[in-house]
């Protein structure tokens, strides 16, 4: 069927950015070959070695475009209000007016691929289809594993309407110019903007993760964000696990963590309990929608895996090592002589002669990482020994469990519980997290408000997001059909530095408790912030040592608290008359119970 709109799009943009040939990006394995082909040709990818990783490539990113750039990422409502305060914004208009100024024959020189995608399982009625324009085959290969890709999905299409994202490197080539390893534009070209009335999405200028992604952030979150709150869903920064306990009941759970704060490694966790499986729906984002026996069903919209590589390893995350083991993309990790990758925790020495991923041989004295702290494995999900039988599932998995986390080094206990649902809103509002490396151009170690973990993902004002998620209960066709929500924090540390809690495998171990509570199995005690387990309701069997820090760890600080409550009031000033009444009244409770 011929898509007149897309059509006409293609052309359009053909004759804006000036590309010397257009690809319509058909998804099949001689494609995909073919690409790897042209690139370890041109020198910007190596092919690993086919005994060790087979199908698999590495690349090294230009030293300026390793992760987000939350700086040049916008949101261009027509409203700055409707932005609001924790995002950048500009005027439609204006941001227009910016970047045609850069597409004008900015793919001189290049292949520019049309890649037809869709976010969830193809055809399924919660599905999204999308197409990305970009001059970087890198992309076209990522997106391949990441989504599902191809003349399928125009099939889907028919002639029905698309996301439409544009995205160009932007680096043009003038005739006989040698291209670079990595092509990329300088930060401050670098240009990542959303125009949620519209549902467009314009990127400029950056290769990486989710600036170039579009289907991942962009679409998933920043976009769908914006969806969900005018259709009465939700899209979010969230892995979907499964949990089965030794009966043979199983629960699913969706959890937020900012950035780099554990979601792949929860979501494919190894339990360090007998009898207890987790298997993996999503890693980094859910949709979630009321299904028509009243509970929240979550879906994940993606395909594969954009995992951090550092401390990745068979020892902390097994199946993301086995996911990866084969058709997979590595970008900024080590080399080794052997035509293999390596990484910080990867678990085994560096071998002799490892490149780093500034391209130079690394030494053990060096005081940078070999790896780049943002280093990524692209894997296909279908790859994951532990994925979910019904991670493709159209109609979702029924969540009953929603947790929020982050990296507190303090104050906030390993686990708590809400009372009700609108202070588990409260506590998603709230959560905070050392600052990590998945985004240039912030303080890492320093703790900032992330709240949902969707700081740089929501696309549009977080006050009205706040308002949405106090509304879903009001919006739910059986309130008591709700999740249970739950605040974690696996990364609370000792007056040395040393972390608490064991984390990864050992999380199972918090996981069933909540389980449990769920149940209404487990007791709690009841306290100023929330329903905490006492001591002897966390499972420690295996790790006894761990139980001298368990008080510390499950203990509430009053005085702490009592500060906590101040940066709380300094984040929720941002939102001015867009904060509910709701948190307001929760933080007030909150305020009491501490007396
Ligand atoms: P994004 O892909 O950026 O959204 O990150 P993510 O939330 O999926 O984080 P990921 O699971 O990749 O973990 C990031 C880093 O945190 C890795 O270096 C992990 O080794 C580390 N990490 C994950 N879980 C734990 C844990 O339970 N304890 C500790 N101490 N570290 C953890
Ligand atoms: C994140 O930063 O939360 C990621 C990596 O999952 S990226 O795709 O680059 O956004
Ligand atoms: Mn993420």
């Amino acid at each position: 069927m011929v898509n007149q709109k897309l059509n006409k799009w293609v052309e359009e943009w053909a004759g804006i950015m000036k590309p010397e040939k257009v690809h319509w990006v058909n998804g099949s394995e001689e494609e995909n070959q073919e690409l790897f082909n042209q690139m370890v040709a041109s020198g910007m990818a190596v092919k690993l070695n086919d005994e060790k990783r087979p199908g698999s490539y590495y690349f090294q990113s230009d030293p300026s475009d390793v992760a987000r750039v939350e700086d040049r990422t916008f949101i261009c409502s027509e409203k700055e209000e409707d932005a609001g305060p924790t995002n950048n914004w500009k005027a439609p208009k204006e941001m227009k007016e910016i970047l045609l100024g850069k597409y004008e024959g900015c793919m001189k020189g290049r292949t520019m691929y049309v890649i037809p995608f869709s976010m969830g399982p193809l055809g399924s009625d919660i599905a999204q289809i999308g197409i990305q324009l970009t001059d970087s085959p890198y992309v076209v290969v990522n997106m391949g594993i990441m989504t599902r890709m191809g003349e399928a999905v125009l099939d889907v299409l028919g002639d029905g309407d698309f996301v439409p994202c544009i995205h160009s490197v932007g680096k043009p080539l003038q005739p006989g110019e040698k291209d670079v390893k990595w092509p990329c534009a300088p930060i401050e070209e670098k240009h990542i903007s959303h125009f949620p009335e519209t549902k467009e999405i314009w990127s400029y200028g950056s290769g990486y993760g989710g600036n170039a992604l579009l289907g991942k952030k962009c679409f998933a979150l920043r976009i769908a964000s914006k969806m969900a709150k005018e259709e009465g869903w939700l899209a979010e920064h969230m892995l979907i696990l499964g949990i089965t306990n030794p009966e043979g009941v199983k629960k699913y759970f969706a959890a937020a963590f900012p950035s780099a704060c554990g979601k792949t490694n929860l979501a494919m966790m190894v339990p360090n309990l007998p009898g207890w499986k987790v298997e993996c729906v999503g890693d980094d984002i859910a949709w979630m929608k009321f299904g028509k026996d009243g509970k929240l069903y979550a879906i994940n919209p993606e395909a594969g895996f954009f995992g951090v590589a550092p401390m990745t390893s068979m020892e902390t995350n097994p199946n993301a090592m086995h996911s990866a083991e084969k058709n997979s993309v590595f970008t900024n990790t080590g080399l080794t002589p052997d035509g293999d990758i390596w990484w910080e925790g990867i678990g085994y020495d560096m071998p002799e002669g490892t490149i780093n991923w500034k391209n130079g041989v690394h030494t053990a004295d060096s005081d940078a990482p070999c790896a780049h702290p943002n280093a990524r494995f692209t894997a296909p999900a279908s790859q994951c020994p532990a994925i979910d039988p019904k991670w493709e599932d159209p109609a979702g998995v029924p969540i009953e469990a929603i947790l929020f986390g982050g990296r507190r080094p303090s104050t906030v206990p390993l686990v708590h519980q809400a009372f009700s649902w609108a202070h588990g809103v409260f506590i998603g509002s709230i959560v905070g997290s050392e600052v990590t490396a998945a985004a240039i151009g912030l303080k890492a170690g320093t703790v900032r408000r992330d709240p949902f973990a969707m700081l740089p993902f929501c696309g549009y004002n977080m006050g009205d997001y706040f308002q949405h998620w106090i509304d879903t209960e009001k919006n739910a066709p059986d309130a008591s059909k709700l999740p249970g929500i739950f605040y974690v924090n696996w990364f609370r540390k000792d007056d040395e530095g040393k972390w608490l809690w064991p984390g990864y495998g050992d999380n199972v171990r918090v996981l069933k408790w909540i389980f449990e509570r769920l149940n209404g199995t487990a007791d709690a005690q009841e306290t100023a912030i929330g329903y905490l387990p006492n001591a002897e309701d966390i499972d420690v069997s295996g790790i006894e040592a761990t139980k001298e820090n368990l008080d510390e760890l499950l203990s509430v600080d009053i005085e702490k608290w009592k500060t906590e409550v101040e940066g709380i009031k300094e984040h929720y000033a941002k939102f001015e008359d867009k904060l509910p009444e709701a948190l307001k009244n929760e933080l007030e409770g909150l305020e009491k119970r501490l007396g």
